[in-house]
């Protein structure tokens, strides 16, 4: 039936997801950039996504051997949210956000995805408009995309990466249900102070009212423990209680592959069970979107456990310090684990290519539709770090010629 329709064999909705900006951009960066076939080659220095590159802790491994010993003959029946995670998230997401959380609040998903997507379909009908900031975190777009959301896309305010909120005032219209706050934020590494999130929930109260329907955030804060000394982290859900708070552990125990991660609902908000009822049904209905059983079973031993945040900062550090004294443009992120320097030609995807064929791989800003930046990831070992610096002197000096009186025009972007 399908081909009939124009010749196509998958759905409207497959063609547009697979045409969006990020996909389109991935695939260009995997297939160009030769990361695909280089990047577990011996010497290539890879930067790029947040991955592990050291071996698991040994008690992260212990938690889900344990875990996968069957105590009950329902050990591995279906699993919706499970008492003793929901209990043990709800407790550890108390210390970071004072909302006076219970396990109630909480329901378990498949990581960060599985949150958002439940989140955005909970919201939002087919047609309606989800606002997010540039850079974003690459995936809102596909997500907003197969929840049949309309994405509106509002720059951040360069250099600092703060929320626009005139910008964001402007974007909203009588179709806006949800606005997506990232903070600390993927890739600028940037918190948002509580000053401008309380800037936000007046806007969004105002425009709730004026509208005559509720416009929600959706909190995406999976970096939300790890943010690095002098910073404090405030979620949105301290001053706009219509937030669910999406939350991975992928991100503090460094295991994305092992898929856990919750939504939560602030206590006390009106209509608050309408909306855990309305979760519960969209896990099942989007594709059974809980973590599976031995995840579950293992979330009370996990939730002790972290990467070593003083690692990652020591990390940042020894790169930005580098990096600064080589003449890049680079801000102290406030946590996560990413950079994101300026690109020193204005062509973020011929610098990147550049740094690539030197034996480096980072992301081009491009990729977070916010060209002339790159992102570089922390997750890498320190020798790797360390032996990327020489590379990036030399690609800057390379830049630097290139724009004045190289050879070429400094802004086409060829590096000879
Ligand atoms: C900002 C942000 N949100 C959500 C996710 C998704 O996290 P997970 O893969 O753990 O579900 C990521 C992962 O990179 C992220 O950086």
């Amino acid at each position: 039936m399908a081909e009939q329709r124009a010749g196509r064999v998958v759905s409207r909705r497959s063609e547009r997801i697979q045409d969006a900006v990020p996909f389109r951009m991935m695939f260009g960066f995997r297939m160009h950039s030769g990361y695909a076939e280089r990047r577990l080659e011996p010497g290539v220095l890879d930067l790029t996504f947040g991955d592990p590159h050291e071996m698991q802790m040994p008690e992260y491994v212990e938690a889900l051997r344990s875990a996968a010993v069957p105590e009950d003959e329902l050990w591995f029946a279906y699993k919706q949210s499970e008492r003793p995670a929901q209990d043990a998230a709800a407790a550890s997401l108390e210390r970071v956000v004072r909302l006076g959380w219970t396990g109630d609040d909480l329901r378990m998903t498949t990581g960060g995805f599985g949150a958002i997507t439940v989140a955005m379909k909970v919201l939002a009908d087919p047609g309606d408009e989800v606002v997010y900031t540039l850079p974003p975190w690459f995936l809102y777009e596909p997500l907003a995309l197969e929840a049949g959301l309309a994405p509106v896309k509002v720059r951040a305010a360069e250099p600092s990466f703060d929320l626009d909120l005139g910008g964001i005032a402007s974007a909203l219209t009588p179709r806006t249900r949800i606005v997506v706050v990232n903070s600390p934020n993927n890739p600028t590494g940037r918190i948002y102070p509580p000053e401008l999130l309380l800037g936000l929930a007046g806007l969004l109260a105002e425009a709730s009212a004026r509208f005559g329907h509720r416009i929600w955030i959706v909190s995406d804060e999976p970096y939300n423990r790890i943010v690095f000394f002098g910073n404090e982290f405030h979620s949105p859900a301290e001053f706009y209680p219509h937030t669910l708070v999406c939350y991975s552990y992928g991100k503090t125990l460094l295991a994305p592959g092992q898929r856990l991660g919750y939504i939560a609902v602030p206590p006390g908000l009106e209509g608050r069970d309408e909306v855990l009822e309305a979760v519960d049904m969209m896990q099942i209905a989007a594709g059974w979107l809980f973590p599976n059983a031995v995840m579950q079973h293992a979330t009370p031993a996990l939730e002790k456990l972290t990467l070593d945040v003083a690692a990652l900062e020591a990390k940042r550090d020894r790169l930005v310090g580098a990096m600064r004294e080589i003449g890049y443009e680079v801000a102290v992120p406030d946590g996560t684990f990413y950079l994101w320097p300026r690109s020193p030609l204005p062509d973020d995807e011929a610098f990147v290519a550049d740094l690539s064929r030197r034996g480096v791989f980072v992301m081009p800003g491009a990729l977070f539709e916010t060209p002339g930046w790159f992102r570089i990831c922390l997750t890498a070992t320190a020798e790797t770090i360390e032996a990327a610096i020489p590379h990036l002197r030399d690609a800057f000096e390379a830049a630097r010629k290139l724009r004045h009186g190289g050879v070429v025009e400094a802004d086409s972007g060829q590096i000879p």
